[in-house]
């Protein structure tokens, strides 16, 4: 059988869970659940990170034990998951003793392999913090917590050589194209590894941090808690000889996001390699969601947190909306207007409607029962199953590369053909026919089956509207027992079986009053307003100033969306920038906008371009397109689509 292991990171048990944590754990959640329906053996391990200085700090300052801290953090972490509907098969804590041991039996290997020495350090040391600083991470020479200059120390330490790693890694990064993905963090854990890489401190002295895991080899030292915290993943399976580490790290897969990288694409491959222990299959690196475009904060009372949601718009549509509009890899941010439209466009509408137009159909004309087949396919019957099918082929192409936002695409194209299919068939003119029956039994049974299909899809994104779809069906089975090759297959409901109405899946939100009042700030008060217009006579004269086209004229015109992949300024030049943007294919493109948009915030845009304009050279670099852009003033504002739309979508 085949198997299949994946593993969030586990979380510090300093901060309560929010939507970061929430999107990570629901993506490994997603990528379980869909395993098993492929017929998978699928493991899923998350847990709490619950040693070290911050975690120590935060009880102190709690007024607490450490690990009584731990124990509540880490509770609510471990309460969270059901009610998101995350089924994990093991909750890993550092704390748990099997885990200790297991840490402590791979440092003893690494060190008696000789991969591990004692030496002295000397470096920048904040007495508040109680760490040594990297220069970077001070602000203006000080400890940006303490706002003090940190002081020189030297302290005697044990090391791990991981800079005899550094050409291995290179040579293993560079043959395993797949090992880290997105290709974006792949290029970033080569281009650091392009400098010479340092062996890593691996210890803290007991004097100064007592809250962590004793060296077996230096009762005076405890282990640097990424040695600690990485390891969790091969403990978590019994390493070196429990059953499930024989069974499941072969094909172990993480999931993280882009903030811990480097530990994970650079101390933990080399440690495993150090240790012994073959490399994990894939690094899957996710970005991160913003709030107002922001970084998340406590202090600005921008900090997501999920269960505020859920009551308010819906599990379902919680965990929907967070993989349709995060695209894998890049930020996305996060606002309750967006999750407003996705939950009335693409579910209360598209999927909402379709399903109760089906069933209410099927009551009126079938008194509630499936009806057989009762006429021929005709074209438009073949091209909706065409599209259906399409759509588990994506599903099952997009889904083991993390593609979910395409393979939700693919489920709404059908979504949306299945809805058009009913205003062309019109059920409602056939049934004035009794000659048209057969067709009729057609129409609403390839109905029936195109909304099984679909309940059987989002079955990993929304297992509870997938069981609730399935009942009002006929069908009686839990969304973890479906697979995919039995339950998608077409014309397989039981005929003249009993299906009901409901209610409707997802009751439209009204947008005013439903939303979750954060700290510190009025219920949507976020809501943009719209800034002054320009003044109607300065618009008309400007339209008169372009005389009339041809519509052939401007069909000649390629106009394409874009999605910016990199953006980098042009040295020399204030207003360009260098941009590559996909639109199916990857295109390089000069454009003038480097004085209102920094190149952060470009990557990650869709925009629209010309795509079939000459190519031309800007400061002697090659152009092969121009982004659009209107003018405002002193301001430059990009077009943009409406909604993400899949790149490279024509503009007509
Ligand atoms: N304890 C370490 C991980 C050790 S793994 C061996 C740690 N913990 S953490 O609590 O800070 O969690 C970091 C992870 O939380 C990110 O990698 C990501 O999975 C999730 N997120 C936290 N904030 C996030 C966002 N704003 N957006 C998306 N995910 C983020 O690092």
């Amino acid at each position: 059988m085949d198997r299949f292991y994946i593993t969030t990171p586990i979380y510090y048990v300093n901060a309560e869970p929010h939507i970061g944590h929430a999107y990570t754990t629901i993506v490994a959640d997603v990528i379980n659940r869909f395993h098993k329906l492929m017929g998978f053996r699928s493991f899923f391990l998350t847990g709490t990170d619950e040693h070290g200085d911050k975690i120590a700090q935060a009880a102190r300052a709690a007024g607490i034990e450490p690990k009584a801290y731990a124990d509540r953090i880490s509770g609510l972490f471990r309460q969270i998951w059901p009610k998101l509907n995350i089924e994990n098969d093991k909750f890993i804590r550092t704390t748990d003793p099997e885990h200790v041991e297991v840490v402590q039996y791979v440092l003893q290997k690494v060190f008696d392999a000789g991969e591990i020495y004692f030496s002295t350090y000397k470096g920048l040391y904040c007495v508040g913090c109680e760490r040594f600083y990297a220069e970077r991470e001070l602000v203006d020479g000080k400890c940006p917590d303490h706002d003090k200059p940190p002081i020189e120390r030297e302290e005697a330490n044990y090391f791990f050589r991981m800079s005899k790693y550094q050409d291995w890694l290179i040579e293993y990064i560079e043959s395993n194209p797949g090992f880290i993905r997105p290709e974006r963090y792949r290029n970033e854990v080569l281009a650091f590894l392009r400098e010479p890489l340092e062996d890593l401190c691996i210890s803290r002295p007991v004097e100064r941090l007592d809250w962590g895991i004793p060296l077996p080899f230096d009762k005076n030292y405890v282990t640097y808690v990424w040695f600690d915290a990485l390891i969790n993943y091969i403990s978590a399976l019994g390493y070196p000889d429990g059953e499930l580490y024989t069974e499941l790290w072969p094909v172990a897969q993480h999931l993280i996001a882009k903030d811990i990288l480097k530990p994970h694409g650079i101390y933990w491959p080399t440690i495993l390699k150090a240790a012994g222990v073959p490399i994990y299959r894939h690094l899957n690196v996710h970005g991160y969601w913003k709030i107002d475009e922001g970084k998340m904060s406590k202090s600005h009372g921008t900090v997501v947190r999920p269960l505020d949601l859920v009551p308010i718009y819906g599990l379902d549509a919680f965990r929907y909306f967070v993989l349709r509009e995060m695209v894998f890899g890049l930020d996305a941010n996060f606002s309750e207007d967006a999750l407003l439209q996705r939950i009335n466009a693409d579910l209360a509408n598209d999927l909402g409607n379709l399903f109760s137009r089906s069933l209410a159909m099927t009551a009126r004309y079938f008194d509630e029962k499936v009806p057989p087949f009762g006429s021929e396919p005709d074209s438009m019957d073949r091209e909706l199953l065409d599209k259906a099918e399409e759509a588990i082929r994506q599903f099952t192409e997009e889904m083991p590369r993390f593609g979910f936002h395409k393979a939700l695409i693919a489920i709404w194209e059908c979504i949306s053909a299945a809805n058009k299919y009913i205003d062309y068939a019109a059920p409602w003119s056939l049934a004035k026919d009794e000659a048209l029956r057969p067709r009729l039994q057609t129409v609403i049974r390839t109905l029936l089956e195109v909304n099984k299909i679909v309940a059987v899809l989002v079955s990993p994104f929304m297992p509870g509207t997938c069981e609730k779809m399935l009942e009002r069906l006929g069908i009686v089975k839990k969304a973890a027992d479906l697979r995919l090759a039995e339950d998608a297959r077409w014309g397989t409901l039981e005929e003249w079986a009993q299906v009901s109405k409901g209610e409707a899946l997802f009751p439209r939100v009204e947008t005013a009053g439903k939303k979750a009042e954060k700290p510190g700030k009025a219920a949507g008060s976020q809501k943009q307003q719209p800034k002054e217009m320009k003044k109607p006579e300065a618009a008309a004269a400007a339209m008169e100033a372009v005389s009339t086209i041809d519509i052939d004229l401007f069909r000649q015109v390629d106009l394409r969306v874009g999605l910016i992949k990199q953006a980098e300024k042009i040295p020399q030049s204030e207003k360009l920038v260098k941009l590559i943007v996909d639109i199916g294919e990857e295109r390089q493109i000069v454009a003038g906008i480097a004085k209102t948009h920094s190149p952060e915030e470009l990557v990650g845009k869709q925009v629209v371009l010309v795509a079939n304009l000459k190519p031309a050279k800007l400061m002697g670099i090659e152009s092969h397109g121009m982004i659009l852009a209107v003018r405002d003033g002193q301001d430059l504002k990009l077009v943009v689509p409406e909604a993400e739309v899949a790149p490279g979508g024509k503009i007509s």
